[in-house]
């Protein structure tokens, strides 16, 4: 019996040194498997007489029973050692500090639509939208810009192909007649209230330097009523660009000029009277008296109603309120020069 038990020693060391289930199946094998050794002696009983098989039967299944539950055992071990792994392998350490969320930002001149926007509608002012494919008639002939008008090469413009009746618009102006036609049309017949509107959006010119960009933003403005006039212009804007950039220490010019759509017409041009940037100027609107053409082309009786408007330039206001010298730099969308005005 000496034997037996040597076979029992010998599974359970060859089932610990086991390293993985697949060795511990081949070890198995050895002693369990159709030729392993418990195999061979089970079949060995054939050959001996009724009482000598009871008794060696009996020691041969003692022998199996044990080295199975030696197998068992390691089998557990080894599924633990793995499961053990595992967990450390996917362990999470939840002291970490978090790895938080990027937050994006505002972009400058969004900032400054959004400033506009809220200041205008203070003083009443609804926001109005205009397609930025436009129609050749509302950017130009609507304005008072017929075909080989010499104002339109003011504006050089983008066409697109194989579409001579559109272009991308050049400024915000024809949202003027867009707007002055829906407003016309709603109270036709009746009593018209005053328009009074602001239309802030992109606009492209083949244009590119320091203070001209090929896309740019504007904000038109558009006030009609019975009794609009130059100076009511005047307080408009100066009490925006006060309210705007939080001084009244700035200079604003208005700058005889010529618009098609305007009469009479000046350029608004501006300086901060202190700081960083003191007494450099820089244009920033364009504006007048809306042309008495253009309200009918808006549908508005030119006999009765006046208005002024204006359309201002969102990005060189930004560029004034910031300090920034390049206009560029706004749509290179480099981080380090946007994060500046997110912090
Ligand atoms: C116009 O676009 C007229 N529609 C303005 C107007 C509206 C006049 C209503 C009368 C009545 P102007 O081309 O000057 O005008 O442009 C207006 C403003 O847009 C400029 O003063 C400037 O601030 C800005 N601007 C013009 N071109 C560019 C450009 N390429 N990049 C950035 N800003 C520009
Ligand atoms: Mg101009």
């Amino acid at each position: 019996m000496d034997q037996l038990d040597q076979l029992i020693t010998e599974a359970q060391r060859a089932f610990s040194a086991a390293p993985d289930v697949n060795a511990l199946e081949q070890a198995k094998a050895r002693f369990l498997g159709k030729s392993g050794s418990v195999t061979e002696l089970l079949k060995g009983l054939g050959k001996l007489d009724a009482d000598a098989r009871r008794t060696a039967g009996a020691e041969i299944n003692r022998v199996k029973s044990a080295i199975e539950a030696a197998l068992e055992t390691r089998r557990d071990a080894l599924r633990d050692a793995q499961l053990q792994a595992q967990l450390a392998a996917e362990a999470l350490d939840v002291t970490l500090p978090g790895r938080g969320l990027r937050q994006g930002g505002i972009h400058p001149v969004n900032r400054t639509l959004e400033r506009v926007e809220t200041l205008f509608r203070s003083i009443g002012f609804e926001v109005a939208d205009g397609p930025e494919i436009e129609t050749d008639w509302h950017n130009f002939t609507a304005l008072n810009t017929p075909d080989n008008h010499p104002a339109r090469s003011m504006h050089d413009t983008f066409y697109l192909e194989g579409a001579s009746e559109v272009l991308l618009r050049t400024h915000t102006s024809p949202v003027q007649i867009r707007t002055m036609q829906a407003h016309a049309a709603k109270y036709a017949g009746g009593a018209m209230p005053e328009l009074r509107i602001i239309a802030p959006g992109r606009v492209y010119r083949v244009d590119s330097d320091a203070t001209h960009s090929p896309m740019f933003h504007q904000v038109e403005g558009l006030w009609i009523g019975e009794q609009i006039s130059f100076a009511g212009l005047k307080g408009v804007v100066i009490d925006f660009l006060q309210r705007f950039f939080e001084t009244d220490e700035m200079q604003v010019r208005f700058r005889p000029s010529f618009f098609p759509f305007t009469e009479p017409s000046a350029e608004i041009d501006f300086a901060f009277m202190s700081g960083p940037n003191k007494g450099r100027w820089l244009e920033i609107a364009g504006c007048g008296m809306v042309h008495p053409k253009v309200l009918a082309n808006g549908g508005i009786d030119a006999d009765r109603y006046t208005g002024f408007a204006f359309g201002m330039g969102l990005d060189r206001l930004t560029m004034l309120r910031y300090g920034v010298n390049d206009l560029r730099l706004f749509f290179d969308n480099d981080v380090r020069f946007l994060r500046q005005f997110n912090d």
